[in-house]
């Protein structure tokens, strides 16, 4: 790399000495040359020499008077005075006000005179770094520090939980309700994370996206993936986002800690977004592999159930008939696929505790004593003790323990009326009766179709909700549950 040669503005009246120093510091510098102090003042009108070597008796200004106006125009550049041997005084003043840095009298010893000039331009030069380093220092220091900026796209429980996060972190939050208000908040610049949920569209996630790294190539996109394919995925990190969040929603701390993560330098960025995929191919793996031990579970102990009931012809396929007549009951009541699904595995699980339950008691061909029916009651308890622990599986315990409820709070272990009941563990207790009436027992012949409506009908409000029978009636009236009960005569 080559380096522009340091200019040297060398002021004296005298040509003999001019002709000296220029021929003399030509090798380090390049030399400009000034005859009188008139000239030399005019040059500092244009140039920007890096030091600055003068006489002191020249004429139109002294030495000095050149030095003083050099200070004033450019005072970091170092200043050299050359007096005659007579006269130091003059120097010496100049050189304790601060005016010249350093003073040689004649005749110069020309080596002395450009180590000397060539010391003090670099230690001018460090100066001016370091005096640029300082304030830039202090400026940042003295910066406000503007809070990071998040705008938001995204509707339902997982828009305020993403808020809330964001406001834990003391973020700026901006909430858009439609793409083009998001659009809006980019246009108006300053947003470090935008958080955008993919249902807004392709064609929208690609505009919103470009329109954010024109406006701020800084700014983060976050994509909310409820449906969290790993297509989708791929797409999000296609279009720039730094980050993806996919189901299981992650709680608002560790969310609040992924938006901070995203609002970071872009430089870090990089590093950050293979991180982060990894993190979350990772955390979709383990939720996978999560869900494959869930079912695991419900497939070991609704196999028990089964494998329980089919020692006995009487109550044989009872919890499968109870699974689908509470499913197509929840559906007809309106009940979305997290409250269906409960329903499906608090039925397939819902006598479990029967597990625990004397054989004698349980096969008894006939009627149970009273005593023997206390026993058959606690299958409830015993349920509910048995997936008591199994996280996965703790909100089918209220079902499982409380399909013998009844309404009017007649029913058991607790004998809690229907306010208290989840229309979940309704459903189960309705499809469970149904499936009784329809099925033979051991000690009466099984109901008919009819018959059995009418049994249900005079239950209704009583026994039974009053709302899951009629809806039990109307899916019967509809011929939408001849399949299951086809097994009754
Ligand atoms: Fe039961
Ligand atoms: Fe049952």
């Amino acid at each position: 790399m080559t380096t522009s040669p340091l200019q040297l503005l060398v002021a004296d009246d005298d040509p003999s000495i001019r002709d000296l120093l220029g021929r003399g510091l030509r090798g380090d510098f390049s030399v400009l040359l000034a005859s009188d102090g008139t000239e030399a003042i005019k040059a500092l009108g244009t140039l920007r020499p890096d030091a600055i070597l003068v006489d002191e008796m020249m004429p139109g200004a002294t030495g000095t008077e050149v030095l003083r106006k050099a200070k004033e125009l450019m005072p970091e550049v170092p200043r050299l005075l050359m007096t005659a041997s007579s006269d130091p005084a003059a120097a010496m003043r100049a050189v304790n006000h601060g005016e010249i840095h350093r003073f040689y009298t004649k005749p110069l010893r020309l080596a002395e005179v450009r180590r000397a000039i060539l010391e003090l331009v670099t230690r001018a030069r460090a100066e001016v770094a370091l005096r640029a380093e300082l304030s830039a220092l202090r400026a940042a220091q003295t910066m406000p520090e503007q809070p990071t900026k998040v705008a938001i796209l995204c509707e339902g429980e997982m828009g305020e939980r993403l808020e809330r996060a964001a406001r834990r972190r003391g973020f700026n939050v901006q909430r858009a309700r439609r793409p083009e208000g998001l659009q809006e908040l980019i246009g108006a610049g300053g947003c470090d994370v935008v958080v955008v949920d993919v249902t807004v569209g392709d064609q929208e996630l690609a505009e919103i996206a470009q329109l954010a790294r024109r406006v701020d190539v800084g700014t983060s996109i976050v994509f909310v993936d409820g449906e969290g394919s790993v297509a989708s995925l791929t797409k999000a990190f296609q279009l720039g986002a730094v980050d993806c969040l996919l189901p299981p929603w992650p709680d608002e701390l560790l969310l609040s800690v992924r938006l901070e993560r995203a609002a970071a330098r872009p430089r870090e960025r990089s590093e950050l977004r293979r991180v982060t995929y990894d993190l979350v191919v990772v955390n979709r793996d383990l939720a996978l592999a999560n869900r494959r031990v869930e079912e695991g579970q419900v497939k070991l102990l609704g196999g028990l159930v089964r494998a329980l009931e089919a020692r006995d012809q009487y109550t044989a396929g009872h919890t499968d008939r109870v699974a689908t007549i509470s499913m197509r009951c929840g559906e007809a009541l309106g009940l979305g696929t997290v409250a269906l699904e409960t329903i499906r595995v608090g039925a397939l699980l819902h006598d479990i505790g029967k597990i625990g339950i004397r054989d004698e008691v349980l096969y008894k061909p006939g009627r149970l004593t009273p005593e023997e029916y206390e026993v058959i009651k606690t299958h409830t308890t015993i349920g509910a003790r048995i997936l008591d622990g199994i996280e996965s599986l703790a909100c089918v315990v209220p079902i499982v323990r409380g399909h013998h409820e009844r309404p009017d709070g007649k029913g058991y272990p607790d004998g809690i009326s229907s306010t208290s009941l989840p229309l979940e563990v309704r459903i189960v207790s309705g499809a469970d009766v149904l499936d009784a009436i329809t099925s033979t027992r051991p000690y009466r012949p099984s109901s008919g179709a009819d018959d059995a409506f009418a049994i249900l009908a005079t239950l209704a409000g009583g026994q039974l909700d009053a709302d899951v029978v009629n809806a039990l009636s109307s899916l019967n009236r509809d011929g939408r549950l001849r399949d299951i009960l086809q097994h009754s005569p």
